[in-house]
Protein backbone atom coordinates (compact mmCIF):
# COMPACT_ATOMS: atom_id res chain seq x y z
CA UNK A 1 0.00 0.00 0.00
CA UNK A 2 0.85 3.72 -0.28
CA UNK A 3 2.84 5.24 2.30
CA UNK A 4 -0.06 7.23 4.23
CA UNK A 5 1.84 7.24 7.61
CA UNK A 6 5.63 7.61 7.75
CA UNK A 7 7.67 4.38 8.55
CA UNK A 8 8.55 5.84 12.07
CA UNK A 9 4.91 6.18 12.88
CA UNK A 10 3.50 3.18 11.54
CA UNK A 11 5.83 1.20 13.69
CA UNK A 12 4.35 3.05 16.66
CA UNK A 13 0.82 2.58 15.72
CA UNK A 14 1.48 -1.16 14.71
CA UNK A 15 3.16 -1.36 18.39
CA UNK A 16 -0.38 -0.26 19.98
CA UNK A 17 -2.64 -2.98 18.33
CA UNK A 18 -4.25 -5.36 20.57
CA UNK A 19 -7.49 -7.51 20.13
CA UNK A 20 -10.92 -6.12 20.19
CA UNK A 21 -12.73 -5.42 24.02
CA UNK A 22 -15.91 -5.55 25.06
CA UNK A 23 -16.55 -4.51 28.79
CA UNK A 24 -20.03 -4.86 29.47
CA UNK A 25 -22.24 -2.66 31.94
CA UNK A 26 -19.21 0.05 31.67
CA UNK A 27 -22.45 2.48 32.40
CA UNK A 28 -25.38 1.69 33.73
CA UNK A 29 -29.03 2.09 32.21
CA UNK A 30 -29.70 4.87 33.75
CA UNK A 31 -26.39 6.84 33.39
CA UNK A 32 -27.00 6.61 29.61
CA UNK A 33 -30.21 7.35 29.88
CA UNK A 34 -29.18 10.66 31.49
CA UNK A 35 -25.97 11.42 28.90
CA UNK A 36 -28.53 11.39 26.50
CA UNK A 37 -31.04 13.44 27.75
CA UNK A 38 -28.38 15.66 28.59
CA UNK A 39 -27.32 15.73 24.98
CA UNK A 40 -30.47 16.39 23.19
CA UNK A 41 -31.59 18.91 25.82
CA UNK A 42 -28.37 21.51 24.81
CA UNK A 43 -29.05 23.99 23.69
CA UNK A 44 -25.78 24.31 21.52
CA UNK A 45 -25.37 20.89 20.12
CA UNK A 46 -22.07 22.16 18.27
CA UNK A 47 -19.10 22.69 20.83
CA UNK A 48 -16.14 23.10 19.71
CA UNK A 49 -15.07 23.30 15.71
CA UNK A 50 -17.26 20.80 14.61
CA UNK A 51 -21.47 21.51 13.56
CA UNK A 52 -24.47 19.39 14.82
CA UNK A 53 -24.97 17.07 12.24
CA UNK A 54 -28.51 16.51 11.37
CA UNK A 55 -29.67 14.16 8.24
CA UNK A 56 -32.08 11.96 7.93
CA UNK A 57 -29.94 8.76 8.24
CA UNK A 58 -27.93 10.15 10.93
CA UNK A 59 -28.10 12.87 13.39
CA UNK A 60 -24.34 13.61 14.80
CA UNK A 61 -24.07 15.85 18.20
CA UNK A 62 -20.25 16.89 19.16
CA UNK A 63 -18.95 17.28 22.54
CA UNK A 64 -15.89 17.98 24.79
CA UNK A 65 -14.78 15.86 27.37
CA UNK A 66 -14.30 19.05 29.91
CA UNK A 67 -18.18 20.15 29.32
CA UNK A 68 -20.01 18.71 31.73
CA UNK A 69 -18.81 17.05 35.38
CA UNK A 70 -20.02 13.56 34.03
CA UNK A 71 -17.78 13.47 31.23
CA UNK A 72 -15.31 14.95 33.01
CA UNK A 73 -14.44 11.70 35.14
CA UNK A 74 -15.62 9.64 32.10
CA UNK A 75 -12.48 9.85 30.56
CA UNK A 76 -10.10 8.74 33.16
CA UNK A 77 -12.93 5.88 33.45
CA UNK A 78 -12.33 4.89 29.59
CA UNK A 79 -8.60 5.41 30.48
CA UNK A 80 -8.10 2.17 32.85
CA UNK A 81 -9.20 -0.32 30.33
CA UNK A 82 -7.61 1.62 27.12
CA UNK A 83 -4.52 3.20 28.66
CA UNK A 84 -3.99 6.94 28.36
CA UNK A 85 -5.27 8.32 24.85
CA UNK A 86 -6.09 11.76 23.37
CA UNK A 87 -8.63 12.70 20.92
CA UNK A 88 -6.96 15.17 18.42
CA UNK A 89 -8.71 14.77 14.87
CA UNK A 90 -12.07 14.23 14.82
CA UNK A 91 -14.62 15.70 18.02
CA UNK A 92 -16.11 13.08 20.27
CA UNK A 93 -19.35 12.56 19.23
CA UNK A 94 -23.31 11.27 19.66
CA UNK A 95 -24.60 9.81 16.90
CA UNK A 96 -28.18 8.25 15.94
CA UNK A 97 -27.94 6.14 12.86
CA UNK A 98 -31.26 5.37 11.03
CA UNK A 99 -29.29 3.88 8.15
CA UNK A 100 -26.81 1.52 8.79
CA UNK A 101 -22.95 2.80 8.44
CA UNK A 102 -21.06 0.91 5.65
CA UNK A 103 -17.83 -0.63 5.34
CA UNK A 104 -15.03 1.88 6.45
CA UNK A 105 -12.29 2.62 8.58
CA UNK A 106 -11.59 5.81 11.11
CA UNK A 107 -7.91 6.05 10.31
CA UNK A 108 -8.00 9.91 10.12
CA UNK A 109 -6.10 12.17 7.94
CA UNK A 110 -2.61 13.27 9.92
CA UNK A 111 0.26 11.02 8.41
CA UNK A 112 1.76 12.02 11.81
CA UNK A 113 -1.07 10.61 14.38
CA UNK A 114 -0.35 7.84 16.42
CA UNK A 115 -3.73 6.57 15.62
CA UNK A 116 -4.95 4.17 18.51
CA UNK A 117 -8.51 2.99 19.15
CA UNK A 118 -11.86 3.62 17.79
CA UNK A 119 -14.03 3.96 21.09
CA UNK A 120 -18.39 3.43 20.97
CA UNK A 121 -20.69 3.05 24.15
CA UNK A 122 -23.96 2.22 22.93
CA UNK A 123 -26.59 4.44 24.61
CA UNK A 124 -29.79 3.86 23.05
CA UNK A 125 -31.64 1.72 20.69
CA UNK A 126 -35.35 2.22 19.03
CA UNK A 127 -37.21 -0.71 17.75
CA UNK A 128 -40.41 -1.05 15.82
CA UNK A 129 -42.29 -2.65 18.34
CA UNK A 130 -45.27 -3.48 15.51
CA UNK A 131 -43.26 -5.85 13.95
CA UNK A 132 -42.27 -9.42 15.47
CA UNK A 133 -38.66 -9.95 15.08
CA UNK A 134 -36.98 -6.91 16.91
CA UNK A 135 -33.25 -8.29 16.91
CA UNK A 136 -30.31 -5.92 18.40
CA UNK A 137 -27.81 -4.33 15.72
CA UNK A 138 -24.50 -5.40 15.64
CA UNK A 139 -21.06 -3.91 15.23
CA UNK A 140 -18.93 -5.96 12.50
CA UNK A 141 -15.13 -5.88 12.72
CA UNK A 142 -12.58 -7.58 10.73
CA UNK A 143 -9.42 -8.72 10.47
CA UNK A 144 -8.53 -6.49 7.63
CA UNK A 145 -6.79 -3.72 8.39
CA UNK A 146 -5.81 0.15 6.84
CA UNK A 147 -3.00 2.15 7.05
CA UNK A 148 -4.11 4.72 4.85
CA UNK A 149 -6.37 7.87 5.67
CA UNK A 150 -10.28 7.59 6.31
CA UNK A 151 -12.07 5.77 3.86
CA UNK A 152 -15.63 4.08 2.64
CA UNK A 153 -14.76 0.95 1.08
CA UNK A 154 -16.79 0.41 -2.00
CA UNK A 155 -16.52 -0.41 -5.82
CA UNK A 156 -18.64 2.76 -6.24
CA UNK A 157 -15.77 5.04 -6.61
CA UNK A 158 -16.91 7.08 -9.55
CA UNK A 159 -18.19 10.06 -7.56
CA UNK A 160 -18.43 11.54 -4.40
CA UNK A 161 -22.34 12.44 -4.38
CA UNK A 162 -24.47 9.11 -3.32
CA UNK A 163 -26.46 10.23 -0.30
CA UNK A 164 -29.91 7.95 1.13
CA UNK A 165 -32.66 9.71 1.31
CA UNK A 166 -36.30 9.13 2.59
CA UNK A 167 -39.03 8.45 -0.50
CA UNK A 168 -42.69 9.27 0.63
CA UNK A 169 -43.36 6.39 1.99
CA UNK A 170 -40.24 6.73 4.23
CA UNK A 171 -38.10 4.16 2.88
CA UNK A 172 -34.41 4.73 2.58
CA UNK A 173 -33.41 5.27 -0.61
CA UNK A 174 -30.03 5.03 -2.03
CA UNK A 175 -29.23 8.15 -4.66
CA UNK A 176 -25.96 7.31 -6.33
CA UNK A 177 -25.35 10.99 -7.90
CA UNK A 178 -26.84 13.72 -6.03
CA UNK A 179 -26.25 16.24 -8.15
CA UNK A 180 -27.87 14.49 -11.19
CA UNK A 181 -31.10 13.74 -8.68
CA UNK A 182 -30.92 17.57 -7.99
CA UNK A 183 -31.37 18.62 -11.92
CA UNK A 184 -33.88 16.07 -12.06
CA UNK A 185 -36.51 17.96 -9.43
CA UNK A 186 -34.93 21.22 -11.02
CA UNK A 187 -38.28 22.82 -12.00
CA UNK A 188 -40.65 20.44 -10.10
CA UNK A 189 -43.07 21.76 -7.47
CA UNK A 190 -45.57 19.95 -4.90
CA UNK A 191 -45.70 16.98 -6.94
CA UNK A 192 -44.78 13.16 -6.51
CA UNK A 193 -41.46 12.95 -8.49
CA UNK A 194 -40.80 9.06 -9.50
CA UNK A 195 -37.11 8.37 -9.38
CA UNK A 196 -35.07 4.71 -9.95
CA UNK A 197 -38.81 2.94 -9.10
CA UNK A 198 -39.14 5.13 -5.40
CA UNK A 199 -41.28 8.07 -5.15
CA UNK A 200 -40.74 11.95 -3.68
CA UNK A 201 -42.41 15.07 -2.51
CA UNK A 202 -40.82 17.37 -3.99
CA UNK A 203 -41.67 20.78 -2.03
CA UNK A 204 -39.07 23.98 -1.63
CA UNK A 205 -38.05 22.18 1.87
CA UNK A 206 -37.21 19.09 0.22
CA UNK A 207 -35.62 21.51 -2.64
CA UNK A 208 -33.47 23.17 -0.42
CA UNK A 209 -32.43 19.79 1.59
CA UNK A 210 -30.54 18.08 -1.67
CA UNK A 211 -29.24 21.29 -2.81
CA UNK A 212 -27.81 21.02 0.88
CA UNK A 213 -26.20 17.81 0.60
CA UNK A 214 -24.67 18.53 -3.13
CA UNK A 215 -22.75 21.38 -0.93
CA UNK A 216 -21.88 18.58 1.79
CA UNK A 217 -18.34 17.79 1.51
CA UNK A 218 -17.13 14.25 2.61
CA UNK A 219 -14.78 13.57 5.43
CA UNK A 220 -14.14 9.99 4.39
CA UNK A 221 -12.20 9.22 0.87
CA UNK A 222 -13.89 6.42 -1.43
CA UNK A 223 -11.64 3.38 -2.36
CA UNK A 224 -11.82 0.04 -3.20
CA UNK A 225 -8.01 -0.82 -2.59
CA UNK A 226 -9.10 -2.64 0.78
CA UNK A 227 -9.87 -5.35 -1.33
CA UNK A 228 -6.58 -8.13 -1.66
CA UNK A 229 -7.44 -10.81 -3.20
CA UNK A 230 -10.49 -13.18 -4.97
CA UNK A 231 -12.04 -14.54 -2.04
CA UNK A 232 -15.87 -14.08 -2.26
CA UNK A 233 -17.35 -13.19 1.29
CA UNK A 234 -19.54 -15.71 2.63
CA UNK A 235 -22.82 -15.41 1.00
CA UNK A 236 -24.76 -16.60 4.79
CA UNK A 237 -22.65 -13.91 6.49
CA UNK A 238 -23.61 -11.55 3.51
CA UNK A 239 -27.25 -12.32 3.74
CA UNK A 240 -27.27 -11.74 7.74
CA UNK A 241 -25.71 -9.03 8.03
CA UNK A 242 -24.33 -7.01 5.16
CA UNK A 243 -27.30 -6.50 2.74
CA UNK A 244 -26.86 -2.67 3.11
CA UNK A 245 -23.56 -2.60 0.94
CA UNK A 246 -22.73 -4.30 -2.33
CA UNK A 247 -22.17 -7.72 -2.24
CA UNK A 248 -19.08 -7.16 -4.29
CA UNK A 249 -17.55 -4.70 -1.55
CA UNK A 250 -17.28 -7.44 0.60
CA UNK A 251 -14.86 -9.47 -1.56
CA UNK A 252 -11.29 -10.25 0.69
CA UNK A 253 -12.98 -9.24 3.56
CA UNK A 254 -12.85 -11.78 6.93
CA UNK A 255 -14.94 -11.19 9.87
CA UNK A 256 -12.96 -10.78 13.06
CA UNK A 257 -15.85 -9.93 15.97
CA UNK A 258 -19.19 -8.97 15.38
CA UNK A 259 -20.78 -7.61 18.48
CA UNK A 260 -24.25 -7.19 19.70
CA UNK A 261 -24.63 -3.83 21.14
CA UNK A 262 -25.97 -3.70 24.37
CA UNK A 263 -26.75 -0.40 26.64
CA UNK A 264 -23.71 0.78 28.77
CA UNK A 265 -20.74 -1.58 27.09
CA UNK A 266 -17.60 0.08 26.22
CA UNK A 267 -16.15 -1.23 23.13
CA UNK A 268 -12.78 -0.52 21.31
CA UNK A 269 -10.67 -2.07 18.73
CA UNK A 270 -7.91 -0.61 16.64
CA UNK A 271 -8.25 2.29 14.23
CA UNK A 272 -7.05 0.75 11.58
CA UNK A 273 -9.87 -1.97 11.73
CA UNK A 274 -12.38 -2.16 8.91
CA UNK A 275 -15.71 -2.29 10.28
CA UNK A 276 -19.24 -1.52 9.45
CA UNK A 277 -22.61 -1.94 11.26
CA UNK A 278 -25.05 -4.80 10.35
CA UNK A 279 -28.39 -4.00 8.33
CA UNK A 280 -30.27 -3.66 10.94
CA UNK A 281 -33.22 -2.41 9.30
CA UNK A 282 -33.72 -6.54 8.85
CA UNK A 283 -34.13 -6.91 12.50
CA UNK A 284 -36.45 -3.90 12.85
CA UNK A 285 -34.30 -1.54 14.25
CA UNK A 286 -35.52 2.24 13.81
CA UNK A 287 -32.42 3.65 15.20
CA UNK A 288 -29.54 2.54 17.05
CA UNK A 289 -27.51 5.75 19.18
CA UNK A 290 -24.36 5.99 20.46
CA UNK A 291 -21.45 7.55 22.17
CA UNK A 292 -18.28 7.60 19.79
CA UNK A 293 -14.83 8.61 19.35
CA UNK A 294 -11.49 7.78 17.61
CA UNK A 295 -8.65 8.11 20.18
CA UNK A 296 -4.63 8.50 19.17
CA UNK A 297 -1.77 7.32 21.50
CA UNK A 298 0.15 11.29 21.28
CA UNK A 299 -1.53 14.74 21.05
CA UNK A 300 -0.93 16.44 17.56
FE1 LIG B 1 -16.46 3.88 12.43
Amino acid sequence: MSNFFSEKVLKEIKKTESEIVMKKKFLSENECKELLEYFRNLKNKSIGKSKSVDREESTKIFFGFHQSEFLKKLKPKIEEYIGEFFVNDFQPHIITCRFPLRLHADSGKNPNDVIYKNVIIPLEIVYDLKQNINKPPNTLIFKNKWYNQSSLFTKQTSNNYDFIIKDKNNNFVDIINILDFKEKIQNISNEIFSYNGNEFLVNERFKEYIDSLGKTKRYNARTDKHILNNKDFDKKDYEKYMTHQPYEDCQSLEIDKVISWEIGSLMTWDRSRLHCSDNFLKNNVVSKTCMAFFTSKTKT
